[in-house]
């Protein structure tokens, strides 16, 4: 077991350090990049589905389960500001059971790490029975969900070991972005030197990640600091808005904390209550549309005594002035921040679990794949 982990003190950490290597493959066999202009290859999907008329006259739902929902979320967001197709996003086992509407020609997006999991399969099959195309983003080759779509999309993120999910999520929003911008060049609604500034983007990626994985150390002072702290509150907005529910979900599953990730434009709905000194908010305060929304934000949560962990972008002179503790992200377009983003508060969660001595890998009553309802 010990030679497994290569070094790694658990396979969580192992497997939050494999994700250049993990995107890289994700990227593989998807991203033409041999000469100047990349370019993105999806002919099963375009065999399957028309996606004009899919722009026209239909939709998508994505259907998903735990980290992988959050995924969804991105998937939702980066879909319809890119492509212009509407998109809803359901956690599986709701969508089975309240009757959803679903017409022939739609699409339905089942995303699945293990590709085991029993609602979003059900779901999927849900969807598929009322007539819409099943499309699957995947880990695991040849799993249930796999078999069953019309069309799968492998992430080739590898064997993930530990339960809490890492390399699978950063490789999920890699193939939904890499998706996002194939359904938008396809539609029509998108130029196509935006498409290629994001490829170029993604292509760069793998080196932006081993950036971030290099501050571990500092992360780890951060954690070190809060490893005390009995409730986070975690707030991000527009495409940071899943990676903050999925890096409040990270530190709950490993650490037995109370962890909240929430939209920060909703702070003031209620969780604004809860924040006094005892309470680190991690904002993710990345450059873009809504960085000035969000330092207000920030000036809320300080007014109140809170203090901020936030998540920000290389060569931002400002945030240290709101902030108490920062950690720096390369700079990278915006609709790709959520996958670099991701991973410090992967590490954020990591350290505050190890600190207090939990079974990071096995972290107890949850398990890797629910194949039961
Ligand atoms: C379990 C795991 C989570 C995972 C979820 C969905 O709850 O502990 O890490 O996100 O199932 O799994 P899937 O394999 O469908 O992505």
């Amino acid at each position: 077991l010990a030679a497994e982990k290569q070094g790694f003190k658990h396979f969580m950490l192992k497997e939050i350090f494999e994700q250049p290597r993990a995107v890289r493959d994700t990227l593989i066999g998807r991203l033409r990049s041999e000469d100047a202009s990349p370019s993105l290859e999806f002919a099963e999907l375009d065999a399957r589905v028309d996606v004009r008329a899919l722009a026209e006259r239909h939709k998508i739902t994505i259907v998903a389960c735990g980290t992988s929902w959050h995924a969804a979320l991105a998937g939702k967001y980066l879909i319809e500001q890119l492509a212009r197709i509407p998109v809803e996003v359901d956690l599986a086992s709701e969508f089975r059971y309240r009757e959803p509407i679903v017409r022939e020609g739609d699409l339905v997006l089942a995303i699945s790490q293990s590709g085991e999991t029993a609602d979003t399969k059900a779901a999927l099959q849900e969807a598929q029975r009322l007539g819409a195309t099943g499309l699957a983003i995947c880990n695991v080759v040849d799993s249930s969900i796999a078999r069953l779509a019309d069309v799968v999309l492998y992430t080739h993120a590898g064997p993930e070991i530990s339960v809490a999910s890492t390399k699978a999520f950063t490789t999920q929003l890699t193939m939904l972005s890499m998706l996002a911008i194939h359904l938008g060049k396809q539609s029509g609604a998108m130029a196509d030197a935006r498409a290629q500034a994001l490829l170029e983007g993604l292509r760069e990626m793998p080196v932006a990640i081993d950036a971030v994985l290099g501050v571990q150390a500092a992360i780890k002072i951060i954690a070190r600091r809060w490893v005390g702290a009995r409730d986070w509150l975690y707030l991000g907005r527009g495409l940071s808005f899943p990676v903050a529910l999925e890096g409040a979900l990270k530190l709950k599953e490993i650490s037995y904390v109370h962890a909240e990730g929430y939209a920060s434009g909703e702070m003031k709905h209620g969780p604004i209550a809860l924040i006094d000194d005892s309470v680190p908010v991690v904002v993710l305060a990345l450059e873009g549309p809504g960085y000035h929304k969000t330092l207000a934000n920030l000036e809320e949560v300080r007014s109140r005594g809170g203090k901020i962990i936030a998540v920000a972008t290389a060569g931002d002179d400002a945030i240290g002035d709101v902030a108490d503790d920062v950690i720096l992200v390369p700079k990278v377009d915006a609709f790709l921040q959520p996958i670099l983003a991701s991973v410090p508060l992967q590490l954020l969660a990591y350290h505050v679990a190890d600190l207090k001595g939990t079974d990071v890998d096995q972290p107890r009553n949850l398990a890797k794949s629910v194949t039961v309802e």
